[in-house]
């Protein structure tokens, strides 16, 4: 009745808590360690100094690519310019290629060549 000595089942059932406590332990280590980015976090894109954008913003996410290749085929091929949405306009709140257009680059590797002729800051 009260032996000094845990019957063989209660005993292993403590083992067993404590491999769930160190299993768990260790998880959340792994967790904590993992370096930043390996959990394809997403990209993180430097906030606009104002507002608000030419466009949507959600629907810009999406279509800047086209938006911009747009204006250009409006400028070179039919001569419409709007300075508002040009280019170099998009700098004036978005002021960093790095931190803004270079980040959610990097993260889906599209790396548009615009930049060899188009000034931008970086
Ligand atoms: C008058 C300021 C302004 C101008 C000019 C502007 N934007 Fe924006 N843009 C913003 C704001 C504000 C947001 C919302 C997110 C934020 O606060 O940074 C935004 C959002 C965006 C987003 C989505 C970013 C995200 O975090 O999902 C893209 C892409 C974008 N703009 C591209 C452009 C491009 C390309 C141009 C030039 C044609 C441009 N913007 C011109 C202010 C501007
Ligand atoms: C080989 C050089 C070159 C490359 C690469 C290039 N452009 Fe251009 N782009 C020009 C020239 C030249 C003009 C006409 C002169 C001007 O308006 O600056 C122009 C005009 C534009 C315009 C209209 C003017 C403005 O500033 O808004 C846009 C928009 C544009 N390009 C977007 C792009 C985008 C987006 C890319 C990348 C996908 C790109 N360009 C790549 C040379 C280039
Ligand atoms: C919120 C994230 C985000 C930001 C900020 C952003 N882009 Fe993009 N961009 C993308 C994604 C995603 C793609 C690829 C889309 C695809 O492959 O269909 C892309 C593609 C492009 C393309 C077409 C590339 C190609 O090879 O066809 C151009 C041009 C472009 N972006 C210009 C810009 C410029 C200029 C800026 C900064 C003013 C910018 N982007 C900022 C997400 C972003």
């Amino acid at each position: 009745m009260n032996s000094p000595i845990l019957p063989v089942g209660d005993r292993s059932r403590i083992s067993f808590r404590k491999g769930i406590v160190g299993l768990l332990l260790f998880m959340l280590a792994v967790l904590v360690l993992l370096p930043q980015g390996s959990w394809a976090a997403p990209p993180q894109p430097e906030k606009a100094v104002r507002g608000p954008c030419v466009r949507d913003p959600e629907w810009m996410r999406r279509n800047h690519m086209d938006f911009l290749k747009h204006k250009r085929e409006a400028t070179v091929r039919e001569g419409k310019f709007v300075k508002a949405e040009s280019f170099l306009a998009c700098a004036d709140c978005h002021q960093s290629r790095e931190r803004f257009c270079d980040r959610c680059h990097a993260y889906v590797a599209v790396a548009p060549n615009c930049f060899e002729c188009h000034q931008y800051p970086k």
